[in-house]
């Protein structure tokens, strides 16, 4: 699925969180969102997700306008968000976490295949499938949460910090399953912090900076570029690996 951002404004109350960004995402590929804590990119996921409304601009996925249409319309229409910091309902069992992502579906069949298929891509979540939310690791949780928007079946996965205070083995494992997803077809949308990790499952990055898109290039550009390096990806090329294991940001 193809999205499309057109010169989008969103405000929370008197601040300007994100100020008229536009960008592309070509169907069945994947981009980065970059940017420092604070420069809006959970705003703009959210916005795209229908969870906050826009001030201006338009969002278009395959050439339709979808702004205007309430959360549910857009899940219905192939958009699922893994929302930053998780949000699993902690008293609730993996499994249920789980089909509680495919509430909008009546095709059990293809529920009970997606599951499945889930759990193909997450065998540690098989093997916690009975266990609350709430008892989860941080890495378990981040493999729900976005086993929970794969189970929307989406055409377009919105991906917010899935490597967000995780180690460096679980964040193989994020990776991996996230070019297994994409491998299938479905266009991703990624924001992180981890700049190097964005990047390298990325055709292409856009950084933000105070709410207002600063570059958009292919990501092999944006890794070599000497400047944005400085900035944004720190001067040790092994920066990933230092990166997760870093305690997250408070
Ligand atoms: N619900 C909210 N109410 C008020 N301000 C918010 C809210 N959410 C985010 N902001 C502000 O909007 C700006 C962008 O935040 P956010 O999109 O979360 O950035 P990022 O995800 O890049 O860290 C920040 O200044 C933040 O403080
Ligand atoms: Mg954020």
């Amino acid at each position: 699925m193809r999205l499309e951002l057109q010169e989008v404004s969103i405000r929370h109350g008197a601040i300007a969180a994100v100020l008229g960004v536009s960008l592309t995402v070509e169907s069945g590929t994947v981009a980065a969102i970059l940017g420092a804590n604070g420069a809006g990119k959970s705003t703009i996921m959210r916005g795209i997700a229908g969870l906050v409304p826009l001030h201006a601009g338009r969002i278009l996925i395959d050439g339709r306008a979808i702004e205007n249409l309430p959360t549910e319309q857009r899940i219905r229409d192939g958009i699922a968000l893994s929302p930053e910091g998780r949000r699993l309902f902690p008293e609730m069992s993996v499994h249920d976490n789980l089909v509680c992502g495919a509430y909008l579906r009546r095709d059990q069949t293809g529920v009970r295949a997606d599951l499945d298929k889930v759990y193909a891509l997450f065998p540690r979540l098989a093997e916690r499938r009975n266990s609350l939310g709430r008892n989860l690791s941080g890495g378990e949780q981040q493999m729900a949460a976005i086993g929970r928007a794969v189970m929307a079946r989406p055409r377009l996965l919105l991906l917010d910090e899935p490597s967000l205070g995780l180690a460096p083995a679980v964040i193989h494992v994020m990776a991996n399953a996230i070019r297994r997803i994409a491998a299938t077809g479905v266009t991703v949308l990624l924001v992180e912090q981890n700049s190097h990790l964005a990047l390298s499952l990325s055709k292409t990055g856009h950084v933000l900076e105070s709410g207002r898109l600063v570059r958009s290039a292919p990501a092999a550009e944006l890794l070599a570029d000497a400047d944005l390096k400085r900035a944004y990806l720190g001067d040790d090329p092994l920066a990933l690996e230092s990166l997760a294991a870093s305690p997250p940001p408070v």
